[in-house]
């Protein structure tokens, strides 16, 4: 029996324009997926989901064929740039976990050496901007790697899980995996970012779980972008530079003028059309007792927009301020832990 764990990630800044090459800050949290792996003296592939209490199991055969299913899917999708088709398996609950096992396996050229159970509780909220397919996948990758011995090469787990990701949202940047593998506050792409002092304090607020998933909100910000390009190329230029903006920032832990620059980037989300009325009015309030927030990740536009990033010079007062209101938040700090064998 192994243990394997992967954190969450937030958006510090420019997420979607990262999709089309601009730059993004992010940073891992201490929000962790763990996965058990425990070799089976048959040939079934076991699943248990310990926070909803679902289980399954399949034959790998069938994790075979769905792994072909779905590059096949993802290389027409690629080459007609559609990548709404993949709004069903990512909404279908084990869809990834078979992917993730299927993509290992064939990386890696060969079958399992005996079947598996795998056994996953997470303190990540599932489609809501924190990464969570990404850790998902990260988690089981490592988990495989532990019970078939392979060399623990974060380099190559992390093109693992990109393959993976592909498969569920169509045309990722990458950046969320290689955050959740890695660890740390990451400029994507090429560097880690270490600030010299302290952070600006923050807390995650709910917005509600978005109905859309990323890849159909990518898929939506693609459409509206190949209607109105050059209007599209604007507003990722000018995050772009707020994103550059706040990379400097943390580099150089001068935070003068932070605030303003999320609510620029929040605001280019919104322009983006990314970000739901429910989410803007939580935003609004805390930017109106001094604050300053944004949707964190893929967004969404029709109710929830999943977890927003919220900063507050007095987090206690912004903490009261959303109890009074009953909207639902939590506590979180960044972690340089990437995927790690808990075991070890
Ligand atoms: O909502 P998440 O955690 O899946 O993040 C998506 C971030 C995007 O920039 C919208 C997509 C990407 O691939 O970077």
């Amino acid at each position: 029996m192994m243990t394997v764990s992967a954190p969450g990630k937030i958006h510090i800044s420019g997420e979607h324009s990262v999709v089309y090459g601009k730059p993004a800050l992010l940073a891992a949290v201490d929000k962790r997926i763990r996965v058990t792996i425990t070799p089976l003296n048959d040939n079934t592939i076991k699943y248990k989901d310990i926070n909803s209490g679902k289980q399954t199991v399949s034959h790998f055969a069938e994790i075979q064929q769905r792994t072909l299913e779905t590059k096949s899917v993802f290389a027409k999708a690629s080459s007609d740039r559609r990548f709404g088709v993949f709004r069903q398996s990512e909404k279908n609950p084990w869809t990834l976990h078979k992917i993730a096992i299927g993509e290992t396996y064939q990386f890696l050229n060969r079958k399992p050496k005996s079947g598996f159970s795998l056994s996953l509780y997470s303190e990540i909220p599932i489609g809501s901007g924190m990464g969570s397919s990404a850790a998902t996948s990260a988690a089981i990758i490592g988990a495989i790697f532990c019970l078939e011995q392979e060399t623990w090469d974060l380099q190559t787990i992390n093109k693992i899980v990109y393959e993976a990701e592909k498969r569920v949202h169509g045309l990722p940047s990458g950046a969320d995996n290689t955050t959740i593998v890695h660890g740390g506050l990451l400029r994507f792409p090429s560097k880690t970012v270490t600030p010299p002092g302290t952070i600006p304090p923050f807390i995650l607020i709910q917005s509600g779980k978005p109905i859309e998933t990323t890849g159909e909100m990518v898929a939506n910000v693609r459409a509206k972008y190949n209607e109105k390009k050059e209007t599209f190329k604007a507003l990722f230029s000018q995050t772009e530079a707020i994103t550059e903006q706040i990379i400097k920032a943390f580099e150089t832990s001068a935070f003068e003028n932070f605030y303003s620059l999320i609510q620029e980037n929040q605001r280019l989300l919104e322009k983006m059309g990314v970000v739901s009325e429910r989410a803007k009015r939580i935003i609004r309030r805390v930017e109106s007792i001094g604050g300053a927030a944004k949707i964190c990740g893929a967004g969404g536009k029709k109710k929830g927009s999943g977890i927003i990033l919220a900063f507050h010079p007095q987090i206690k007062m912004l903490e009261q301020a959303l109890k009074k209101e009953q909207i639902p938040y939590f506590c979180s700090s960044l972690t340089n832990k990437g995927l790690i064998r808990e075991d070890i």
